[in-house]
């Protein structure tokens, strides 16, 4: 699938950005730790969504969608001593892996294949078998494929390597009903994260140190339904505003947290951006040229490493040398070489830096989408650009934006989508 795009128009208008993809996924993943229903509020219509529903549907739960972004997830509608979770699906997208800690909680013996997702450098799963084994898992991999197996779930300090945050959400599920206390520290603390938490207490579950790196969990004896609204999507309201103030546009990007966003929205105020804060939104005002800006990603409540590339294309547009200095992943620069044959000054000095000297033009290019995030930011960069940009690879996008093409044409963007 490919975008098209004519740049050099100005958005206007207003954009709600809906629900967390990073929070939703865990939270379905969630509803395996009771057989009663779980009703979720504010879901976002994307790919990894549906994905994540026909996983929980193979497991064996009901799904029903009960409206636009309402899905509720039934009771089990067969138990299996052992679940080997369908391969296919698993690969597909990287979330799908949050099955393990609910089911291990509930099951002595499941079976998955490693999970797939964006390609963004190494992604590795230490932490989570790490965090597994001290709790009394044995793993065994072989033709491809995970088995893990335990006696009973244990109690245990866990201390993680990195503050890995699909690896702290499995742990967290692993845990919840597991009598005694578990502790994880270095636990990652991100707004997702912390959404997980309040919902596995709606369903009954003891966590203290939400938000924090050390979570402490009392397991109970069993978990009940209950209802949620997932929080709004923090990379999706970055995503916007940065979008915003590449084009030059006075938008409202409403339906968001900005509590959320305190430290990317301080550094776009340093560099010059100007905007309004209200409880929920934030309305752009006209700026002048922004300056360079130094970069670091980090876990919460730093940059995130998902708006890294946002802020690459913002840099070719500010004045002077930008580094964007990406601590978390080494493989997220593919975006670069893409923007580099679209005119802008930037170059890759190793993995984790690049520079990027602005004000530059950008012109229309065939290019492609790199990943999910580096393509929000390839769309961003075809908006400012001069002419007709093609996105290719453009369904990753939508494993993460919902409707973009038809969202984006609704705030007056040139953007269509071609099979
Ligand atoms: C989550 O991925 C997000 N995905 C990613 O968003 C996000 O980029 C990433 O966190 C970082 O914030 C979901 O929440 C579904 P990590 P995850 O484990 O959990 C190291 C998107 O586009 N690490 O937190 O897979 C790892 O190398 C996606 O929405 C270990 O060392 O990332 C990395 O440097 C892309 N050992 C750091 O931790 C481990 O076992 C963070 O990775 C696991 C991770």
């Amino acid at each position: 699938m490919k975008f098209v795009i004519t740049g050099g128009k100005k958005l206007r208008g207003s954009i709600d950005v809906g629900g967390a993809k990073n929070a939703v996924l865990p939270i379905l993943a969630a509803t395996l730790l009771t057989d009663e229903a779980c009703v979720i509020h504010n879901v976002p219509l994307i790919r990894d969504v549906d994905r994540m529903l026909e996983l929980l549907t193979n497991i064996g739960r009901t799904v029903i969608r009960n409206g636009d972004h309402t899905v509720t997830i039934g009771p089990a509608r067969r138990q299996s001593p052992i679940h080997t979770i369908d391969p296919k699906l698993v690969k597909s997208f990287r979330a799908s892996f949050l099955v393990v800690g609910p089911l291990l909680a509930r099951t002595r013996k499941i079976r998955i294949t490693e999970p797939g997702g964006c390609s963004i450098g190494n992604r590795p799963l230490d932490d989570h078998f790490h965090g597994l084994r001290r709790m009394g898992v044995t793993i065994v991999r072989s033709d491809g494929m995970y088995t893990f197996s335990h006696r009973g779930l244990e109690a245990k300090t866990i201390t993680l390597v990195a503050p890995s945050v699909t690896a702290t959400e499995n742990i967290l599920m692993a845990c919840v009903l597991t009598r005694g206390t578990t502790t994880i520290k270095d636990a990652a603390a991100e707004p997702h994260v912390q959404d997980l938490c309040f919902f596995l207490e709606r369903m009954g579950a003891r966590i203290k140190g939400i938000g924090t790196s050390t979570l402490t969990v009392t397991g109970v004896g069993n978990l009940h339904g209950t209802m949620h609204d997932v929080i709004p999507d923090p990379i999706g309201a970055l995503s916007y505003i940065m979008m915003g103030l590449a084009t030059k546009s006075r938008i409202t990007v409403a339906g968001i947290r900005p509590d959320h966003l305190d430290v990317p929205l301080e550094t776009l105020l340093a560099a010059g951006a100007r905007f309004d804060i209200a409880r929920h939104s934030i309305t752009l005002k006209s700026s002048g040229l922004l300056k360079e800006m130094k970069i670091q990603t980090r876990p919460y409540p730093g940059i995130p490493t998902d708006v890294q590339a946002l802020f690459g294309v913002l840099a070719t547009q500010a004045q002077g040398t930008s580094l964007i200095h990406e601590t978390i992943f080494d493989g997220r620069f593919a975006y670069i070489s893409e923007l580099a044959r679209m005119g802008a000054n930037a170059v890759v000095c190793d993995p984790h830096r690049a520079l990027i000297t602005g004000p530059t033009s950008l012109y229309g290019q065939e290019i492609r989408s790199p990943d999910l995030r580096a393509g929000m930011a390839m769309i961003v960069a075809a908006l400012i650009a001069q002419g007709q940009t093609i996105i290719y690879d453009a369904q990753s996008i939508e494993r993460g934006y919902e409707r973009i093409v038809e969202r984006l044409s609704a705030l007056g963007a040139d953007i269509r989508r071609e099979e």
